[in-house]
């Protein structure tokens, strides 16, 4: 019995037409002596109805028996549903089909936890979802996203093609280069002692293409990084990778903006207006305290150095004598903040290694806290205007070095918008998406534990063409030709034009990274040398392709839209990876690997 029709395609143009349907159980309903089930498949459901009048003896006793998610086909006749009784919430709601015969196609057992009732099942243990993910996906919420994410690639793939990109595959098998993140190792048994290494992305194999000739590369590209994991993060992630010749900052713009123009349409037919907006990262720190600002509200950073440069607070004129500075931020009605929402503040400011967080609360016309008595007039003056203080606002300080005092008041700002929106005085629409240019960052940063610098980026990144200079004197001023695309805080995607001259980047390897020349040359010396044979300039990006879709499923956590994801402690419940290994596959590798711990 070969189906006839979708379970979500029945209408009453079907009435009177004999229909062959497979699927699951979804529910089951006994009324009056009849059986109700609705079947469901990938696309929706239809609601059948067994009536013992119509159907043999033991085709109604083994309706009877299903129970949810048994796999059934039925035949059946398409007809109107009784007056009162149709179901507006689903496509099919208006007909049903009443069953002439049943094939129990399979049976299925008590499932873990169910898979027809969203209120329920959206409250199941994340940790029990995962272990049974294939129960997990019949979900029609988990469905609906993995039939986005395919959309979302498909789009993709066709916007691609159409602006002339060549799809390649890059190896898996790499070896390990320093790139940023921890990377996962595989023995080599061809000549123990060695190992490939899984790549964090395709990042060099790309810049290979160009000097290739490919000019214009992309791919849908798995990546590699032993991170910690969070909800924005996996082991194993995918990229929307691109690479282009010939090129500058602008034409990746616009090629994006493009790109997210077409997938916001084909996913959620919205109009998407470009250009986006481009802030520099010192303004987005400025502002916003972060390198990925959520533009969706305010609760902007405002500076005071000036005004405190000679405060009798020593708290804050201290810190400015040591070259720090002082910003604010006033979280508008929240003066009532409980004092554990300001011991999380606190906490959070102290992580950044600050002794603490002053704050004022302005309640019943009265500022309340205990610095307020080292303010002069002018100093109150100044907060009052400048932060536009009034009853029931909530002002909090960071004293610190600019970056660190930034960084503080932009994740107690984050803090303070969720509270607000919890208290429902900030309401933000699902359906506004604030993109933005992240431009201007600094090319490199100084670690100061291990006294030495750092790419921001990657090693691959240019420098402004009018830094170069710099490099030799003022590294810490060059700016790099990176960019960042960021969506309501999250950061979506980054790139930069790359580094085409091999002199340049070995300057960048040895002089101011100061990885060894021997090293540079077995890690790089390839690469150097390609570029010595007509490389042509080029820059790219990489957008997170589970982030995206995450965002378009309206979901915070890619786990959502990642079919088969792993733990926040990196392991896969339903297969239980990682897990052990023969010792004959050690042996054959040279390994010897230590038991694990057993606690
Ligand atoms: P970058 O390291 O910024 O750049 O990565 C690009 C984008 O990939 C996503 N991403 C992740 N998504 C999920 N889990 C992870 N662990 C994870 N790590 C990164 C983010 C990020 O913005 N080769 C360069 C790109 C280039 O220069 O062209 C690169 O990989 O959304
Ligand atoms: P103290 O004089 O050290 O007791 O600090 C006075 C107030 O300033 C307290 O409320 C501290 O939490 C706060 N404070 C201390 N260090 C900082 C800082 N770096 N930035 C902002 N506030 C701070």
């Amino acid at each position: 019995m070969k189906r006839t029709h979708h379970c979500n395609e029945l209408r009453p143009s079907h009435i009177g037409q004999t229909v062959t349907l497979s699927g699951w159980v979804h529910s089951r309903r006994d009324l009056g002596g009849l059986i109700f089930i609705d079947i469901r498949d990938r696309e929706g459901r239809t609601q059948t109805v067994f009536d013992p009048s119509d159907l043999a003896k033991e085709l109604f006793e083994s309706a009877a028996a299903l129970r949810s998610e048994c796999v059934v086909t039925i035949v059946g006749k398409v007809r109107q549903r009784p007056t009162g009784t149709n179901n507006a919430k689903i496509p099919t709601g208006e007909v049903e089909v009443g069953v002439l015969s049943l094939e129990v196609l399979n049976m299925a057992e008590v499932l873990p936890f169910p898979v027809d009732d969203p209120e329920v099942s959206s409250k199941v243990n994340e940790e029990l979802r995962l272990k049974y993910r294939y129960l997990d996906l019949r979900r029609p919420e988990m469905t609906r996203n993995l039939r986005l994410r395919s959309k979302v690639a498909t789009a993709t793939r066709n916007f691609m093609d159409e602006q002339g990109f060549l799809e390649v595959e890059t190896p898996i098998l790499f070896k390990s280069t320093p790139e940023g993140a921890r990377e996962f190792l595989v023995p080599n048994r061809r000549e123990p002692g060695t190992v490939y290494a899984l790549p964090q992305s395709p990042q060099q194999f790309k810049q290979m293409l160009m000097v290739a000739g490919v000019e214009r590369y992309y791919q849908i590209a798995r990546c590699f990084r032993d991170e910690d994991q969070r909800a924005d993060r996996q082991l194993e992630f995918t990229q929307l990778d691109l690479e282009m010749s010939f090129i500058e900052r602008e034409d990746i713009y616009a090629l994006i903006e493009g790109l997210l123009k077409r997938v916001w349409k084909t996913a959620l037919n919205l109009d998407v207006p470009t250009p986006f907006k481009r802030i520099s990262f010192e303004e987005a720190l400025n502002r916003y305290g972060i390198d990925k600002p959520d533009t969706r509200f305010g609760i902007e950073l405002v500076d005071f150095t000036e005004e405190f440069r000679t405060s009798t607070f020593k708290v804050f004129s201290g810190a400015i004598a040591n070259g720090g500075v002082v910003k604010a931020l006033n979280a508008k009605g929240l003066a009532d903040a409980t004092q554990g929402q300001l011991e999380t503040m606190t906490e959070y400011a102290k992580s950044f290694g600050a002794k603490g967080l002053a704050f004022i609360k302005v309640e019943k016309g009265e500022w309340k806290s205990p610095i307020v008595k080292f303010f002069t007039d002018a100093e109150k003056a100044a907060l009052t205007s400048k932060l536009k203080i009034e009853e029931g606002d909530l002002i909090l300080f960071a004293a610190d070095q600019w970056l660190t005092a930034c960084e503080i008041l932009g994740k107690i700002r984050l803090y303070c918008a969720e509270v607000l929106k919890g208290k429902g005085l900030l309401k933000i629409d699902s359906t506004q998406f604030n993109f933005l240019w992240v431009i201007e960052f600094p090319l490199l940063g100084f670690d100061r534990e291990q006294n030495r610098w750092y790419s921001s980026h990657h090693p691959f990144t240019a420098p402004v063409a009018e830094d170069v200079p710099l490099l030799k004197t003022e590294p810490k001023k060059v700016r790099g030709q990176h960019y960042d695309i960021v969506v309501n805080g999250v950061e979506l995607g980054g790139g930069s034009i790359r580094i085409h001259q091999p002199d340049v980047q070995k300057t960048i390897f040895e002089d101011l990274l100061q990885i060894p020349a021997d090293v540079v040359q077995a890690r790089f010396g390839y690469m150097l040398e390609a570029f010595r044979y007509g490389a042509p300039p080029h820059g790219g990006i990489a957008l997170g392709f589970d982030r995206l879709c995450a965002i378009l499923c309206g979901t915070t956590s890619i786990r959502d839209v990642i079919a088969f994801p792993k733990t926040a402690k990196g392991t896969d419940l339903m297969t239980d990876s990682p897990g052990t290994i023969e010792p004959k596959q050690l042996r054959d590798l040279g390994l010897e690997l230590k038991a694990p711990k057993i606690e």
